[in-house]
């Protein structure tokens, strides 16, 4: 259910891999909120929800970037939130991980996120106010084998996003991250065969993985008003997982 929450009404909001898990159940909350919603992605939805819309974009490509965000500050007036969910995973350790996957995951998850949130800036700093919320995850605030471009990228977006609201906030401007845990999303559908699932699922305090509607009722609240006086922050969105180490006593 998308619980209803204030603050999302008429704001425009875009929506980067906005059609897929975490990125859709937000553009999704949010519409249901009463916001209008350009979901930006590489590939189209079969169905987005009501009061979405598609545009492709790669978020790696600056110039298609600053056009989007031009185009629809033309078409509504304004842009007032900005959710960069577009992101991609790529398991290996240092040895196993070309250089290639390595490009393209800080490529995508680290530049893509900051030209989203270079191309709405300007058009949110002329009005004094815009709320940018940036995915980051919970391997950004602890290091992970086997996943070292991921852990990189995200944990260079945890600081992009405290150094972006030091730039902006003094216009009006509020920049958040949000880290979430295991979430059930295509991104993680191969590790539902992994043996190293269950422990995973153990680490967080809740006991099971999320879900992608629970992050998005976070990411609406981060781009609503209803979050006015919160910027630079990293939100963890994880079931405890970053509270406490769980040691399971024989
Ligand atoms: N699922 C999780 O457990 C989890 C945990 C922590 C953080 N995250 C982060 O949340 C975000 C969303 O992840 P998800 O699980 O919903 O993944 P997902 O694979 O379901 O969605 C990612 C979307 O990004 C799009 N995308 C990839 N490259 C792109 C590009 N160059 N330009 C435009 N769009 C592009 C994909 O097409 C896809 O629609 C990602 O940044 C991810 O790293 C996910």
């Amino acid at each position: 259910m998308n619980q209803l929450i204030g603050g999302l009404k008429d704001k425009v909001v875009l929506v980067t891999g906005g059609t897929s898990g975490i990125g859709l159940a937000s553009a999704a909350v949010a519409a249901a909120n009463g916001a209008i919603v350009v979901c930006a992605d590489l590939q189209a939805a079969q169905k987005l929800p009501e009061g979405c819309e598609f545009r492709a974009l790669d978020v790696t490509d600056w110039k298609a970037t600053e056009a989007l965000v031009d185009d629809l500050v033309a078409r509504h007036g304004r842009i007032d939130g900005l959710l960069t969910s577009a992101g991609v995973s790529r398991v290996g350790d240092v040895q196993e991980m070309t250089l290639q996957d390595w490009d393209q995951v800080l490529q995508v998850n680290l530049t893509g996120s900051m030209y989203s949130a270079k191309a709405v800036a300007p058009h949110m700093r002329r009005r004094r106010q815009g709320s940018i919320v940036a995915l980051a995850s919970i391997n950004g605030m602890l290091g992970n084998s086997g996943n070292l471009a991921y852990c990189t990228s995200k944990g260079a977006v945890i600081q992009m996003v405290r150094s972006l609201a030091a730039d902006l906030s003094r216009s009006g401007v509020r920049v958040n991250a949000i880290s979430p845990g295991l979430i059930h999303t295509p991104m993680t559908a191969m590790l539902d065969q992994s043996p190293a699932l269950g422990a995973f699922v153990k680490q967080h305090l809740l006991g099971r993985v999320g879900l992608a509607q629970e992050v998005a009722h976070v990411a609406a609240f981060l781009l609503s008003d209803l979050s006015s006086f919160v910027t630079g922050i990293n939100l963890p969105v994880d079931g405890g997982f970053s509270a406490a180490k769980v040691i399971e006593m024989a």
